[in-house]
Order: C-alpha cells, then structure tokens, then sequence
C-alpha cells in the first residue's frame, strides 16, 4: 500500500523522511537499513547526521546495504556511490563502516559479485527500511524500464535517459559509466518498510506514472503497489501532476 505525504518544500519532504528512518532505527536492535543515492536523499542523510550528533540516533548497531553501483568505478572515484555514501552519510556519524555493504563495481567476477551480494541481503534479512530516490523515467535502483525486470542482484545496461540524467556529476555524458550493478525488484520488495523520496517538477510525471497507472515494467517503480508498507515523500512540484 502506498501512503502519499506532500510537503511544502525540499527541506519539509527531507525531515520527515528522515524521521521515519529514526524511529525505524530506534525501534530494532539490530537495524538494516538499505540506502540510496543521487541528490534527493541529500537533505534526508544531513538530517541524520544532525540527529546522530545530538544524539536522537545511533547507528552503532546498524548495517547498511545501497541498492547500487556504477560498473568501472572503484570507491575512491568521487563519483562512484561508495565515495558518495562516505562523503554524504558514513563519515559524519558512528556508524562502523565495515557493517556498510555496497555492491563492488570493481569485482573481478560481477556475476559472482551480484550472487553474493544477494546472499548477504537474505542473511541479513534484507532491509528493515529502504530509501528510494525515483528517476524521471521511473527507474529505482537502477531497474531501467524495459519489457522485464530482474528479481535478483544483477549487472545492468544504463539507459540514455539515465547517462544524461547523471551527466551533470561527471565532466561529460562521456564519462558516465555504461553499466551498473543493482538490486533488483525482489531485494527491493523485500524489504519491510519502504521511503521514496522524490523533488522538483522533473520528477512529476514518473510520480504520476507510478501512482496512478498500471503496473508496467517500462515504469520500474509501479511495482511499489505491490508492497505493503511504503511511504511516497514529495514536494510540492514533484507531486504536481497527482
Ligand atoms: C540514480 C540512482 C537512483 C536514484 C535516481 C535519481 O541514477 N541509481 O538510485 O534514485 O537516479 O537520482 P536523483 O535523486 O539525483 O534525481
């Protein structure tokens, strides 16, 4: 089931998303939380800071799982999601960074690097809370819509919308990585509570597209109907076509 939340600006949508992370955190003793990345959970990851340093949240006790990474990208490149999660979340609170998990993009074996990562998500009983970002052609993850979807963990081709969209973090749509890994559908459904997060007018019509139209595989994110817990934070823009 799907629980719409609209909010007034950027900074609204971020601090309630980012309550709900709390109190999910604070309710589990062992937490598992499965993480996104891209400019929208930005302000959601500063909130958690600010409440780990005045001590509304501890991440002693949690793991971490992202739900992604670009192909070709070792985790000292700034643009890799490894970087992006160090400089944006992990390095600013306690969390214990070997209990951080995000696919490697550098493996040696990607097929065996995807298999693994999807065992460590069953051992560890996949996420109790998942962020989502949403990107304007519907993809989550980086689950591209396309006439099937993957379950599983799994190397994937990035779509020209998607390079282009990402284009603006790197020097030129040149430099974007090709492929990525991702967590598929099945890992994403099954966790148990999830927080998508989506801003601006951009993001309009795949918010439309997801909430209210069929469940198709060329819109990744209307398979979100399917789950029974999940919250959808936007800001006045993003929900303008609603
Ligand atoms: C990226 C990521 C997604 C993210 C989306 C939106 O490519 N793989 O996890 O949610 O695109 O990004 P942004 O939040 O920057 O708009």
């Amino acid at each position: 089931m799907i629980t719409i939340k609209v909010f007034e600006d950027y900074n609204e949508m971020s601090a309630y998303a980012a309550e709900i992370v709390k109190e999910v955190i604070n309710s589990i003793k062992k937490p598992v939380i499965g993480l996104a990345t891209g400019s929208s959970p930005i302000g959601l990851y500063k909130n958690l800071i600010e409440m780990n340093k005045s001590n509304q949240v501890d991440f002693s006790q949690v793991t971490s799982v992202n739900l992604d990474e670009y192909i070709g990208l070792s985790g000292d490149h700034p643009q890799s999601y490894r970087y992006f999660m160090n400089q944006n979340l992990f390095d600013h609170i306690n969390i214990n960074k070997a209990n951080t998990f995000i696919p490697n993009g550098i493996a040696d074996d990607l097929g065996q690097e995807c298999k693994d990562y999807d065992q460590k998500l069953q051992d560890l009983g996949y996420a109790d809370i998942q962020i989502l970002g949403i990107g304007s052609n519907g993809h989550i993850g980086f689950n591209e819509p396309d006439t099937k979807l993957n379950a599983n963990t799994h190397v994937t081709g990035l779509t020209t919308a998607t390079i282009e969209a990402n284009a603006r973090f790197f020097n030129s749509s040149d430099e974007v990585p090709q492929q990525a890994i991702s967590l598929g559908l099945g890992g994403i459904m099954k966790s148990k509570k999830i927080v998508l997060i989506a801003n601006g007018t951009n993001k309009a019509k795949a918010c439309k597209s997801f909430v209210d139209e069929y469940i198709d595989p060329q819109i990744p994110a209307s398979f979100l109907k399917l789950h029974p817990n999940v919250v959808v934070c936007l800001d006045k823009e993003a929900a303008s076509l609603l």
